[in-house]
């Protein structure tokens, strides 16, 4: 099936110049989604979230996927995931992580998902054509801007001299209050099996924005779970995934299974203000 080429949105221009995000991150889908017990969930868990936050009584003016958009690299599951996101008439952006230019191969004989994690092999994927790299979506009174920190057959991130280059170039050139988006943290979580894939060359990008007071907000996913740092004048949101969760501050690799999936509204309005909160998924 041929679609017509993916336009990603470049401007968002609101009456009240406030800009509405809904941020979904780690959505972890497979391309069967019967598959297994996994795969059910992650779909069913990715829909209901949808449902549920454009059910809401808050105007969305633009869905932000941060990476993950699948747990393995499957071309018909992005169609899936772009058509359901067209779908909804909202302008969207994706960018990716890990899981969306590396697989990662179990033995069969693993006996869990522990013994898994340990026993993967990582297999490098080209980038689906549709997830960003370099990004910038201007609104009425902010700049948005999406970069790739994947680095394929890696779990942990990178952000190239190339993407640091742009940055500093955007933000040279626009002097509008930003939001920078990306897949993985940049600061550590305190669980040692997270902070082993973080964006490894963080302090680069730090020291970067040292210079750019501008930058307020970044968001990312990649932690499967929820938390808000303020570092260098900067506010840092992580978001919980739409999949699964992860048990915050473990060491050790940790499901959190009382956590519900959720996600991340971030309004941003003018004189540099915004306001940004995390809804789960309810139960029924
Ligand atoms: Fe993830
Ligand atoms: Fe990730």
């Amino acid at each position: 099936m041929i679609t017509a080429a993916y336009q990603p949105p470049t401007k968002i221009i609101t009456a009240d110049g406030i800009t509405t995000v809904l941020q979904l991150t780690d959505l972890h889908l497979f391309e069967d989604a019967q598959q297994s017990s996994q795969a059910a969930s992650c779909e069913q868990h990715f829909e209901a979230v949808l449902a549920q936050a454009l059910a809401e009584e808050v105007r969305c003016d633009l869905i932000l996927v941060t990476g993950d958009l699948v747990h393995e690299v499957k071309p018909s599951t992005y169609e899936r995931i772009y058509r359901r996101l067209e779908r909804t008439g909202i302008p969207f952006a994706c960018i990716a992580g890990n899981h969306d230019v590396t697989d990662e191969l179990i033995p069969a004989t693993a006996l869990d998902s522990e013994t898994a994690f340990e026993q993967r092999t990582l297999v490098a994927r080209s980038l689906d054509s549709r997830l960003l790299e370099q990004h910038v979506i201007e609104t009425t009174n902010w700049q948005l801007l999406l970069m790739d920190s994947s680095l394929p057959g890696q779990v942990a991130g990178k952000i190239s001299a190339d993407s640091l280059a742009w940055l500093q170039a955007q933000l040279s050139r626009c002097s509008k209050p930003a939001l920078l988006a990306l897949h993985h943290h940049i600061l550590p979580m305190q669980s040692a099996w997270i902070d082993a894939h973080i964006a490894k060359n963080a302090a680069s990008l730090w020291e970067l924005l040292a210079s750019f007071p501008q930058l307020k907000v970044i968001v990312h996913g990649h932690t499967h779970q929820q938390q808000l740092e303020r570092y260098q004048g900067v506010t840092i949101y992580t978001t919980p995934a739409t999949s699964y969760q992860f048990l915050p501050g473990s060491d050790e690799f940790a499901f959190d299974n009382q956590a519900l999936p959720g996600y991340r509204w971030i309004q941003l309005a003018p004189d540099s203000q915004f306001n940004s909160w995390v809804v789960r998924l309810q139960q029924h």
